[in-house]
């Protein structure tokens, strides 16, 4: 297929306020795209928007917690109303969380969910109805920790998994309508300042930065994966070394892969922090 030319089209990226989703919202500006950036806090979205303003001024900022149900609604709204249309919804909101099932608080679960599944599926619903006239596409953000659960982080690969099963139906669903849908396994990534996971009580837990980590990716690398995928309207793509052999070894060798987690134990301890 023909590559997808984006200039002139419009994004909304949830989560856009700094990290991954700031690298794609800056990816997808360059290529011409008009920008919707949204999260939970007014300042850090208003730096996203004059590092977004560095590459063109066809940007605006959405203040809102997509897990609540109309916020998903106000966010799509807010982005026709201001641009006429829309083109591409990122699902990239997600936060991570710390700690073994049996020390975990039930309230994690329902706070990983929250943000990572219906923080997904309430703009994707209000986003339908536009994306079929655009036949745009929708990209659901997701993790190697998505391939199989692993120790410590159980909340947020079932919630990354979850979000592979959405994708999945939306495809089959919604092919009659030519609405391109991608899911990126994003490998471990750079941090920006204060990112944090939910530990296991509950409480917010901010991680090390991790730049200086061997194997971790850029953000931008990232985002033009990101753009990448919405050019050549593709499914699935996996990112890393390390995350296509997982997904190789998972679907085919499924024990192996366990056994060989079992004796790394101390690694996934060491990468969680
Ligand atoms: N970094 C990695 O190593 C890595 C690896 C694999 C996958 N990923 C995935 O990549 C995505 C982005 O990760 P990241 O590391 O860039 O995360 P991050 O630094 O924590 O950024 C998350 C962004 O989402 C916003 N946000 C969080 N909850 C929100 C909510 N309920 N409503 C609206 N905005 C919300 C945050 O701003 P406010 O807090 O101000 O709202 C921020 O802009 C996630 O889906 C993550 O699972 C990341």
């Amino acid at each position: 297929m023909a590559k997808v030319k984006l200039t002139g089209k419009v994004a909304v990226i949830t989560g856009s306020s700094r990290g991954i989703g700031k690298a794609i919202a800056i990816d997808l500006a360059k290529q011409g795209v008009s920008i919707v950036l949204n999260g939970r806090n007014q300042e850090r979205l208003d730096e996203a928007k004059v590092a977004v303003e560095k590459v063109h001024d066809k940007v605006i900022t959405v203040c809102c917690d997509i897990s609540e149900k109309d916020a998903g609604k106000n966010l799509i709204q807010s982005a026709i109303g201001h641009f006429g249309q829309l083109d591409i919804l990122i699902n990239n909101v997600g936060v991570s969380n710390r700690g073994n099932v049996g020390e975990s608080d039930p309230e994690v679960f329902k706070k990983v969910f929250a943000s990572n599944l219906f923080g997904a599926v309430n703009p994707t619903i209000a986003a339908m109805p536009e994306l079929r006239k655009t036949k745009g596409s929708i990209v659901f953000i997701s993790s190697l920790a998505g391939i199989r659960g692993i120790p410590g982080m159980s909340a947020y690969c079932s919630s990354k998994m979850a979000l592979r099963a959405v994708a999945e139906s939306i495809r089959l669903e919604e092919k009659v309508n030519d609405i391109h849908v991608g899911l990126i396994l994003v490998g471990i990534t750079q941090i920006e300042h204060n990112k944090e996971a939910i530990a296991a009580d509950g409480s917010m837990q901010t991680l090390e930065k991790r730049d200086d980590k061997k194997g971790v990716q850029t953000m931008e690398y990232v985002a033009s994966v990101v753009t990448k995928n919405i050019r050549k309207r593709k499914f699935i793509y996996t990112l890393t070394g390390i995350g296509k052999l997982n997904s190789f070894m998972q679907a085919r060798f499924p024990m192996l892969v366990e056994k060989i987690i079992l004796k790394n134990l101390h690694k996934f301890e060491e990468r969680r922090q």
